[in-house]
């Protein structure tokens, strides 16, 4: 191996790392970003595409986070509930929403079905059980979500007959897990 092939190797690795610390960074996130160029990934889920475009844990947000979620045809998000306000706007495709509402007691229960559809909105009420699916086989299904108080803490329904208190917490999410670790505690 010759000196150049060396000195190039080191440069991709120096590069790679700087290219890591910036996804991670809470400080000089550029103003206009293409979305585009921005990472994603499926975090293990098979057919989603999980882009945070603007991030607590990622990005140093307070108040609110973005994301954009592409589901492949009869992929779908866990059951779950959390605490935070959580808007989504469908900008292609459709799918089915289902939500349980918290009255029902020890456990969700058997969620309302609500058909979702392009250039459709709706909003999760706080702490109601809850999954998004793609239930269209011919199309993706891709929402811009927005969520408050990040970063999200998820609690996890194994089914609808799972009781509240037997959910799992799963925070950091899939998604903060690798900048939660560079963060300095006192930021949070
Ligand atoms: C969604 O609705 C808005 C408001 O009527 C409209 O301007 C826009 O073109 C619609 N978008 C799509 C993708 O249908």
């Amino acid at each position: 191996m010759g000196v150049n092939s060396l000195i190039f190797i080191a440069l991709t690795l120096l590069l790679s790392l700087t290219a890591e610390a910036s996804h991670c960074s809470i400080h000089g996130v550029p103003l206009v970003r293409n979305i585009g160029e921005l990472p994603q990934d499926n975090y293990g889920r098979p057919g989603l595409s999980h882009i945070t475009i603007a991030g607590s844990v990622l990005h140093g947000m307070k108040e609110v986070e973005v994301w954009l979620q592409t589901f492949a045809p009869g992929a779908r998000t866990p059951i779950h509930r959390h605490s935070c306000e959580e808007i989504f706007v469908v900008l292609k495709g459709s799918g089915t929403l289902y939500l349980a509402s918290k009255s029902h007691g020890k456990y969700p229960g058997e969620p309302q079905e609500f058909p979702i559809f392009t250039n459709s909105t709706f909003h999760i009420p706080v702490n109601d059980a809850h999954q998004v699916w793609n239930t269209n086989q011919n199309e993706d299904l891709q929402v811009l979500v927005v969520i408050s108080r990040p970063p999200v803490k998820v609690f996890i329904y194994e089914d609808w007959l799972m009781p509240h208190v037997a959910t799992k917490l799963k925070f950091p999410y899939y998604w903060d897990e690798q900048c939660f670790q560079t963060l300095p505690k006192d930021e949070l």
